[in-house]
């Protein structure tokens, strides 16, 4: 069997003087979607920082493809195979949309050429906003369009924070399709936060759910059953 895409291990992070990861464990298998959950603040977008590069741990590691990322930059890490869609949509509000892709292309070249098809393909709606200005498109629009920069990139690992958050339910629906094709082909590993469980459920493979920076439950997602959602996800 091939080592997980991405394993985390007694991962600790803290800001100043608080630990804040309070050593988790957690893997990525190749090609499957593992999904971080659980309520406002225990710490799921610190892990992913961590993951990245924006943030040091305290103690313990993160491995890909069976090698530790810990003297990684950010960029070091991106340009092994790692992208980020930061929680809140990370695109240019002053370029145009196709402006916006072209970041991609800048970095990858060819490859991210290769690839502007089929993320039209992903998120048709893009290709009918190409000319408008990033800041003007609706909440949703820009989540897709932060996706879509990030899967120019061709990352063997994708990591999204909660992608639906605060985005009309049709690009919700939208935003799921896509996440269950790149599924279906089977090229990338993907490391999902989201608080919205039905999307949750749909999407992923597996589910680990994290309460005061420790993870508290993990399995696959056909066992994430509903005691378990009302004692650590809903309000
Ligand atoms: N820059 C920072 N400095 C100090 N504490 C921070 C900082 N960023 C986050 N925290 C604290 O770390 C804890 C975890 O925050 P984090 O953003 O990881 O939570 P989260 O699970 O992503 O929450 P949400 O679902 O609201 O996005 C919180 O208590 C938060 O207040
Ligand atoms: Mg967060």
């Amino acid at each position: 069997m091939s080592s997980p895409r991405l394993q985390l291990k007694n991962l600790k992070v803290a800001y100043g003087q608080s630990t804040i990861i309070r050593g988790i464990n957690l893997d990525v298998p190749e090609n499957e979607l593992v999904c971080l959950m659980g309520r406002n603040g225990v710490g799921k977008t610190t892990t992913l920082k961590a993951v990245v590069g924006l943030l040091s741990p305290e103690a313990g590691s993160i491995i890909m493809n069976g090698l530790p990322l810990d003297a990684l930059t950010t960029s070091a890490r991106a340009r092994a195979g790692i992208a980020y869609v930061p929680q809140g949509r990370d695109i240019f509000p002053g370029l145009t949309v196709w402006e916006n892709l072209q970041t991609s292309i800048v970095v990858k070249g060819k490859t991210a050429r290769s690839h502007v098809d089929w993320v039209f393909e992903l998120f048709p709606a893009l290709k009918g906003m190409l000319r408008r200005k990033g800041g003007v498109l609706s909440g949703g629009e820009q989540q897709q369009l932060a996706i879509a920069r990030a899967l120019l990139l061709d990352p063997k690992l994708l990591i999204l924070d909660e992608p639906t958050e605060g985005i009309q339910p049709s690009i919700i629906d939208q935003i799921e399709d896509a996440l269950l094709k790149i599924k279906e082909e089977k090229k990338m590993s993907i490391l999902l936060v989201e608080q919205y469980v039905e999307f949750a459920l749909a999407v992923s493979d597996h589910f680990c759910i994290m309460e005061r920076g420790s993870i508290v439950k993990d399995g696959e997602i056909s066992q994430l059953d509903e005691k378990t959602i009302a004692d650590y996800l809903t309000v």
